[in-house]
């Protein structure tokens, strides 16, 4: 009986160094390395939650260019302001979410070449009279903590000005908004045409002001000096050119991209 017991022990040690060298030589597909890539996933169509699961333009253009590159993605949503943490603490190997390049985040930063053209729009209640950011001068604003629609904000009403009311996720300015908390929220373009888009009778509308805001450009963000950029860089390049990127694009905005835009 203990004899048996023995030769079974030893088999079963067997097959798990056996697994956990299988794990450790092979390097064939299968076993590409998984990158953690961070998010804030409630900026539809760019990211938002369905169910667990991180889903949107940006978790399919991010599977695209690290599968390209040789790397399987784990798109973990950990909410804004963790994921501009864990991102400049190497926590994460890099972000995806709909990130901005401006130079002062290229201080703490590395970004790849833009994937998205993108400005800030305003959303304010249907009957509001605002038509332009010199409307906004004697309003209150809701923003999203950290992001360039609060850089916005700091510049129309001054840093630290009580007007701007800012909040940890976009849905909870606009929400705000909704209540009467704020009297308009400003946002990524692309997200404020989203959410009237899929919630056509909120009564919110969204207003240009061409003049006052600039063109942004999104990129992944990866801790400062991170091997990673460079190759998914390339990566992202060649998603570009063969096609890939134009049919993710297509998916999700049902036209055609404007590539010469990003070059
Ligand atoms: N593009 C803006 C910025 O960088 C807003 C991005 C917000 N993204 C998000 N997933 N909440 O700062």
């Amino acid at each position: 009986m203990k004899k048996r017991l023995i030769l079974l022990f030893a088999i079963a040690m067997t097959a798990l160094v056996a697994c956990g060298s299988d794990d450790a030589s092979g390097d064939g597909d299968s076993d590409a390395k998984e990158l953690k890539v961070v998010t804030d996933a409630a900026f539809a169509p760019f990211e938002y939650l369905e169910g667990e699961e991180v889903v949107g333009f940006d978790a399919d253009l991010g599977k695209a260019v690290l599968e390209e590159a040789g790397y399987t993605m784990n798109f973990e949503h950990v909410g804004w302001e963790n994921m501009l943490l864990q991102t400049e603490q190497g926590e994460a190997d890099l972000a995806i979410a709909g990130i901005s390049i401006t130079d002062d985040r290229k201080k703490t930063y590395d970004f790849s070449n833009p994937y998205f053209v993108s400005t800030q729009m305003i959303l304010v209640p249907e009957d509001s009279e605002v038509t332009s950011v010199e409307d906004l001068k004697d309003k209150t604003v809701g923003v999203q903590i950290s992001t360039t629609g609060d850089n916005e904000a700091s510049r129309i009403f001054g840093e630290n000005s009580s007007q701007i009311k800012k909040y940890e996720q976009v849905p909870l300015a606009i929400m705000a908004m909704q209540s009467g908390d704020v009297d308009a929220v400003i946002v990524d373009n692309v997200v404020a045409q989203e959410y009237m888009k899929t919630n056509p009778d909120a009564g919110v509308k969204g207003v240009y002001d061409e003049d006052s805001f600039e063109v942004e450009y999104y990129g992944f963000m990866f801790p400062k000096d991170s091997k990673l950029a460079g190759e998914l860089n390339e990566a992202l390049q060649e998603v570009m050119d063969n096609g890939t990127y134009s049919e993710i694009y297509k998916e999700w905005f049902g036209q055609e991209p404007d590539l010469a835009q990003l070059q």
